[in-house]
């Protein structure tokens, strides 16, 4: 465990660094001032290791969304670059970092109960370090909260300055503060170029754009993510362009809403005008034009803009996957006005039509919200009949959570078993559907990019089609990261049994 009190008599003592010196020296501009911290901390753990033998471990649990799983590898990057290792368990870590979600009031529950599991170890390993960040950090109460209750964590930050790791811990490790908190309202600095691990070494989310204009009113996101912002073609590209030559084949570009890429830029880039010929279409074009790129997926579309344009792109170029999450929300015209989605149930109908036209093989996917506000039966029947129209290969199923401070929290609320018992019946046609639809291939043989052994099969890997789905087949570890034909014996609901060819 790192001893706090032993690595402030170190500065002084050895004298790495004085705190005048800090001062001095501290660079203003971003990055390197977060590259100038990451040595700062990188030399209180060389004295760590040397004193225990062993570097500390960290432990980044992850919760919600793609969004906050890649910001995760970003603060893997930096606590791999400082000098931590991979802890084998959240119980054998020496730094604890929740990345959390906000978007339904469970996901609040679930981190509260963490963190009471955490001071427990916390009192017999003083010097372990709790860090929490991620969307719901970004609501005022919330690390009030965190403030009041929950002394014995050491760091609290938001979405808008997570690259800030190193320079909060160091203000923890070397400073007076035993609680460093620090969230912003809005991004002041996008801080792109510093250390990432990824989870994989052959696929990678990219983002491309940040924030949420849309503002659903059911949805915290545009709050705690702040407005859109996108990153400039040439970002995008570089990074691709990187990840291709270090030998990554799959792509998934990432956005609250890809479809308006390009409408607004990010920081300094703000004097970009948008180009009304460059938006998303001609972006994904060009990511499929990297060489090395084999496999391009992006998420998510919003209903309201998915162009035909974009459909042209995705027909004329193998790469792009053959599979669109096109969140609905609800079937009713009436509920989707109240929920401020900007399509009714018969544009939505048909973009599935257009959708299938063009790509006859797509698979869709969905995200579904029981029990919004004022929804009656006849609001659910029309979310059924979408859900049997559209035939989706994956739906996901959520009961409406109140969020404060958006406009549906202060709408009447419906009574909890009424919604229970709708989002039972839904959830069953959902079932049903992707059950059938999903089994449409047995008996195809596919090719699949092989992602990992399968723990629960020896012998076997687990390998993902271009559509999204699994299939579980005979193979060695060494086929990792590579595409292979495998023919799909056995339709198991979600995924497949089958065979490499
Ligand atoms: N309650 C329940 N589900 C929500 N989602 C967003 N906000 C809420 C909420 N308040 C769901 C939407 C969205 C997905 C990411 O989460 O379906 O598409
Ligand atoms: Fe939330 Fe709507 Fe934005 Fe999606 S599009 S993040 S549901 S506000």
């Amino acid at each position: 465990m790192i001893d706090i009190n032993e690595i402030k008599e170190n500065q002084i003592n050895d004298s790495h660094i004085s705190s005048q010196e800090i001062e001095v020296n501290v660079p203003e501009n971003e990055p390197v001032r977060q590259q100038y911290f990451m040595d700062r901390c990188h030399e209180i753990i060389e004295d760590y290791i040397i004193k225990n033998g062993k570097a500390p471990g960290y432990y980044v649990a992850t919760f919600g969304c793609q969004m906050n799983a890649h910001d995760s590898e970003k603060l893997i990057g930096i606590l791999e670059r400082i000098g931590y290792t991979e802890a084998a368990s959240e119980a054998e870590a020496d730094f604890v970092i929740y990345n959390t979600c906000t978007v339904r009031e469970n996901a609040n529950q679930k981190l509260y109960g963490h963190l009471g599991a955490l001071k427990k170890k916390k009192e017999s390993s003083k010097d372990m370090l709790i860090g929490i960040c991620g969307c719901m950090m970004q609501q005022p109460e919330i690390v009030q909260h965190i403030k009041e209750s929950y002394r014995f964590v050491d760091l609290v930050f938001g979405t808008f300055n997570f690259y800030k790791l190193a320079e909060l811990l160091y203000r923890r490790l070397s400073g007076e503060e035993s609680q460093v908190v620090e969230v912003l309202a809005a991004p002041e600095n996008n801080v792109e170029s510093l250390p990432e691990k990824r989870k994989f070494a052959f696929k990678s989310g990219v983002n491309i754009m940040y924030g949420c204009n849309n503002f659903c009113t059911y949805c915290i996101v545009p709050y705690v993510r702040g407005r859109e912002r996108s990153r400039t073609p040439e970002d995008v590209l570089s990074e691709v362009k990187c990840l291709a030559e270090q030998g990554y084949v799959e792509i998934m570009l990432l956005g609250q809403n890809v479809n308006s890429y390009g409408v607004n830029f990010l920081g300094e880039s703000d004097i970009i005008a948008a180009n009304p010929d460059y938006g998303f279409p001609e972006l994904l074009d060009d990511v499929c034009k990297i060489d090395g790129i084999k496999r391009v997926r992006f998420m998510t579309s919003h209903p309201k803009d998915l162009s035909d344009k974009l459909l042209d792109v995705i027909v004329k170029n193998p790469k792009i996957a053959r599979h669109i999450h096109l969140p609905v929300q609800a079937g009713s015209t009436r509920v989707l006005r109240e929920m401020n989605r900007r399509y009714t149930k018969d544009d939505y109908i048909a973009l599935v039509d257009r959708i299938r036209d063009k790509l006859p093989d797509v698979s869709l996917t969905t995200d579904i919200m029981v029990g919004f506000p004022g929804e009656t039966e006849e609001d659910i029947q029309d979310t059924i009949d979408v859900i049997r129209y559209a035939r989706y290969d994956q739906a996901f199923t959520f009961i409406y959570s109140v969020r404060t401070g958006t406009p549906a929290a202060k709408m009447e609320q419906l009574p909890e078993d009424l919604v229970n018992e709708r989002f039972g019946r839904v959830l069953e046609v959902v079932r049903e559907v992707s059950g059938e639809v999903s089994a449409r291939f047995e008996g195809q043989t596919k090719e699949v990019l092989v992602e990992t052994v399968n723990d629960h099969m020896d012998g076997y890997v687990t390998g993902r089609m271009d559509n999204n789905l699994l299939v579980h087949f005979p193979g060695e570890s060494s086929l990792i990261g590579k595409f292979v034909n495998v023919n799909l014996k056995e339709a198991k609901g979600f995924y497949y049994i089958g065979e490499m060819v």
